[in-house]
């Protein structure tokens, strides 16, 4: 028994949709008959055309713009989807910035530059705990809901016997530490809302790509794998998981 016996006539949102695992989770959704209503955010329709593609196919299917840089989009898209759906059941953050033309991730200590530091922090951590803010309202409710974060196991600062990608790094044991409190604060808020941080496993996006030279093929997850797993950990959750950071077979890892 757990979360995924619950979900009947369900919405779910999924923040970062626009590519990679988190456009694996509408996927996944569109074809769940459990849910009925699957909201998806992006930052740049230009940039999204597998999701509008999708949204045109499947009318339960809805696109909202959100960056999670930018709180006014936050709270428009929330906002948007509180009028339309007074209940959500499940949201997952699956924001994530490793590398851009701007930033590669710190091989040493040599390459620290602050304001990358900041920028990992931005759309790693603070995003996904601002959305916990405006999503209370609607994961707040009679029935089940959960909020699941993904996180990384590079994160894990008692698992770092590497180092290497400080501000990734660093942002998700930030990540990790925003939302375990989180998990705390809606305990006493909202009981019927389990908060998770996942480890998705290393998986073909292009946040992976530039690094996946040396990971052994049956390591490197292709993302309908990943969801898939993802989601059977979260329909596993139960109310004594909230706060909890879990690897993608469901297995607690250490913080
Ligand atoms: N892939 C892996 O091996 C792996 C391993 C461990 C953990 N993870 C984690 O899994 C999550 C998903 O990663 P992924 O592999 O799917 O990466 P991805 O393919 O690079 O997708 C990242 C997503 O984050 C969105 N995003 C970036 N900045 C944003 C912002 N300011 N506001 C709103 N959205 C923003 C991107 O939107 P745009 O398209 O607009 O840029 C995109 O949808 C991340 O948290 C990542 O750290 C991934």
């Amino acid at each position: 028994m757990g979360f995924g016996d619950s979900l009947e006539q369900a919405s779910a949102l999924v923040v970062g949709a626009g590519r990679g695992i988190g456009l694996g989770f509408v996927r996944h959704w569109l074809a769940d008959p459990r849910f009925d209503q699957v909201y998806a955010t992006y930052r740049d329709l230009s940039r999204a055309g597998e999701l509008l593609a999708l949204a045109q196919g499947h009318t339960k299917l809805k696109l909202l713009p959100l960056d999670v840089t930018d709180e006014a989009t936050v709270a428009d898209a929330i906002a948007h989807l509180q009028s339309q759906t007074p209940r959500l059941h499940l949201a997952v953050y699956a924001v994530g910035l490793l590398h851009d033309s701007q930033l590669q991730p710190e091989k040493s200590l040599l390459q620290i530059q602050p304001e990358n530091l900041l920028r990992y922090f931005q759309v790693n951590a603070a995003g996904s705990i601002l959305l916990a803010r405006y999503l209370l309202p609607v994961l707040k409710h009679h029935q089940p809901s959960v909020y699941g974060v993904i996180s990384a196991k590079v994160g894990s600062i008692g698992d770092n016997h590497l180092g290497g990608w400080y501000g990734y790094r660093a942002s998700k044991a930030a990540l990790n530490m925003l939302i375990k409190t989180a998990a705390l604060e809606y305990g006493r808020k909202s009981p019927q809302t389990i908060l998770a941080l996942l480890h998705p496993g290393t998986t073909d996006t292009s946040l992976s790509l530039p690094f996946q030279r040396g990971v052994p093929r049956d390591k490197l997850f292709p993302v309908t794998r990943t969801v898939a797993q993802l989601m059977a950990v979260i329909d596993g959750l139960n109310p004594e998981d909230s706060g909890s950071f879990l690897n993608w077979d469901g297995q607690p890892l250490p913080w």
